[in-house]
């Protein structure tokens, strides 16, 4: 099953003073979905922001909110980030004993539902829970923070994933040290769904996020070819 290729802005890398300025203009530079990056300073050595930044944020776009919990415990926040406008939610499987129950959570909160796992951790614990999930993200930085290095041996994780999920529609995200040069073997290996900080707002304005999303998706999209 082929999915759209989707780039994802990670606004942990816009500028904090004018968050719905900067949600605006990436969207209309090309932005697929926006991709919300939660960190608690407890699941990872960094706090970022919470469901009261994405509720302000709601009203600047119609697009879609990729929310990405870097957070533990997640169950008690769940509602939280479905109320504040969130349209997937993704838990970190090392989040917590109960995966499966976090996953129904978000599903009986009507949103999209995404696990996500970090670089040392295998696929296999998410083998049992495929048809609860809308969603894989491969992450290929240890989470916490922008502008990492991607971890080459993550292109193998993204192609046993791939090859796991089957014909099952669900979307392969990556995220960290996505630029235009790492793009392309992500998209070979089998991602469709990419999560891009430092590459796209580090380029300063709206023209230059523009020029920044359709390379990426140009390098995706031909890469996959
Ligand atoms: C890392 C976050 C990423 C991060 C990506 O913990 O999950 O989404 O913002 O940043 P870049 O694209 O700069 O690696
Ligand atoms: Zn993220």
């Amino acid at each position: 099953m082929t999915l759209p290729i989707r780039i994802a802005p990670s606004v942990l890398a816009a500028d904090f003073s004018r968050l719905g300025e900067e949600v605006r203009d990436v969207v209309e530079a090309g932005a697929d979905w926006i991709h919300l990056d939660i960190m608690d300073g407890h699941f990872v050595p960094n706090i970022s922001f919470g469901p009261d930044v994405i509720k302000a944020l709601r009203p600047h776009t119609k697009a879609f909110f990729d929310c990405h919990l870097m957070i533990a415990p997640v169950d008690p926040y769940l509602e939280a980030f479905a109320k504040a406008g969130c349209d997937s939610i993704t838990v970190h499987a090392e989040a917590g004993p109960h995966l499966h129950r976090s996953l129904q959570t978000i599903r009986a909160l009507g949103k999209k539902v995404g696990v996500t796992l970090n670089p040392a951790t295998p696929l296999s614990v998410f083998e049992n829970v495929l048809d609860d999930i809308d969603l894989i993200l491969i992450m290929s930085v240890n989470p916490g923070f922008g502008g990492q290095k991607f971890i080459p041996a993550m292109l193998d994780k993204i192609a046993a994933a791939k090859a796991m999920i089957g014909d099952r529609p669900i979307e392969i995200q990556v995220d960290g040290g996505i630029t235009t040069d790492t793009i392309g073997a992500a998209a070979k290996a089998g991602a469709n769904v990419f999560v891009a900080g430092s590459a796209i707002f580090g380029k300063g304005d709206k023209a230059a996020y523009r020029t920044e999303i359709e390379t990426l998706r140009r390098n995706a999209e031909t890469a996959r070819a």
